[in-house]
């Protein structure tokens, strides 16, 4: 595998979590990435992701080395023949080619601008990267796609599944502000490749992509949604349509123990950070339902997964 850039690159979904399922058993691989060097790049915050992909390369003998573009790098133009006598001070053409030089494996985190749909869409960033660098990149949440996430929540289902074919609901669930679109793409595309009966619930106005979406089933009655769930996964995005609007904050989409009832003891998921009782009550998040520790802890072997497959191809 040269890049990793969406749910896409997974060529077998099943061998790819089989695989995951067996690097948590003995992770601890250093002859694989011995003498690499991962760059982490960050245009935006992190806590898991930054630390579970430096955990995974660790796992593999490789060294991580960090950048956060906020505030310690320059500021860089991605437009080509610009003028650059603004604020930007180095263009992505450079930039990428010199980090190449220093590193094996980019990983790029990169969030949407909210308020550009179309340069959003184009994934300027991670585009731009991809372009430049001559090195294999990992994303690490783009603009539209969160697709380490996924795999990690591809892997903590099967290890809770209890039948063949869950039923899996992605819910909506109201948050203060904007949030970008990229961890629900991601799932619904990753629930596509799955053996599962899958739900999308959400109030009207909150339609994802529809090219994301494609047949998924969308229902905007959330309790009948909830029914007989195996699996909820929760989460808040803004409005697609009004791009990066938020226009509704409903306090009864808050899952609480109301939603919960409804479902087959679902086991509760969020990638996580979640704020309590805005998104999720307490008595959901502390309850044994909730899984989302069992799922951050996945993040680390979904990124040590795709390392892994990277570092095989360069040989
Ligand atoms: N779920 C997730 O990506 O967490 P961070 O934003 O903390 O990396």
């Amino acid at each position: 595998m040269k890049h990793y850039l969406s749910v896409n690159d997974i060529d077998s979904l099943n061998h790819w979590v089989k695989e995951a399922l067996k690097l948590k058993q003995q992770p601890i691989q250093r002859e694989i990435g011995a003498g690499k060097t991962l760059g982490l790049l960050f245009f935006n915050n992190s806590l898991r992701t930054r630390l579970s992909t430096q955990k995974a390369a660790m796992n593999l003998g490789m060294e991580s080395i960090v950048m956060n573009f906020n505030n310690e790098g320059w500021a860089l133009e991605f437009e080509e023949g610009v003028v650059m006598d603004q604020g930007k001070s180095e263009h992505i053409k450079e930039a990428a080619q010199v980090i190449s030089q220093y590193c094996d494996i980019i990983a790029i985190r990169a969030f949407p601008t909210l308020t550009d749909k179309e340069k959003d869409r184009a994934e300027e960033v991670l585009s731009g990267f991809k372009k430049y660098a001559s090195v294999p990149i990992v994303n690490m949440e783009s603009s539209i796609g969160h697709p380490l996430q996924a795999l990690a929540d591809a892997i903590t289902i099967e290890e809770y599944k209890t039948k063949e074919r869950p039923k899996v609901v992605l819910s909506w669930a109201p948050h203060p502000r904007a949030l970008p679109h990229a961890v629900a793409n991601s799932f619904v595309q990753m629930m596509q490749k799955s053996d599962v009966d899958f739900v999308i619930t959400h109030p009207k106005g909150y339609e994802l992509d529809p090219e994301i979406t494609k047949d998924s089933k969308i229902e905007t009655d959330q309790m009948n949604a909830f029914q007989n769930a195996d699996f909820v996964y929760v989460k808040n995005w803004s409005s697609f349509k009004d791009y990066g609007k938020v226009i509704n904050q409903d306090p009864n989409w808050t899952i609480s123990n109301k939603q919960m009832s409804q479902t087959n003891k679902a086991k509760f998921m969020h990638c996580l950070p979640v704020r309590r009782n805005v998104v999720v009550a307490d008595e959901v998040l502390d309850s044994d339902q909730s899984i989302v520790i069992h799922q951050a802890n996945n993040r680390t072997y979904s990124a040590q997964l795709v390392l892994k497959k990277i570092l095989e191809g360069l040989k």
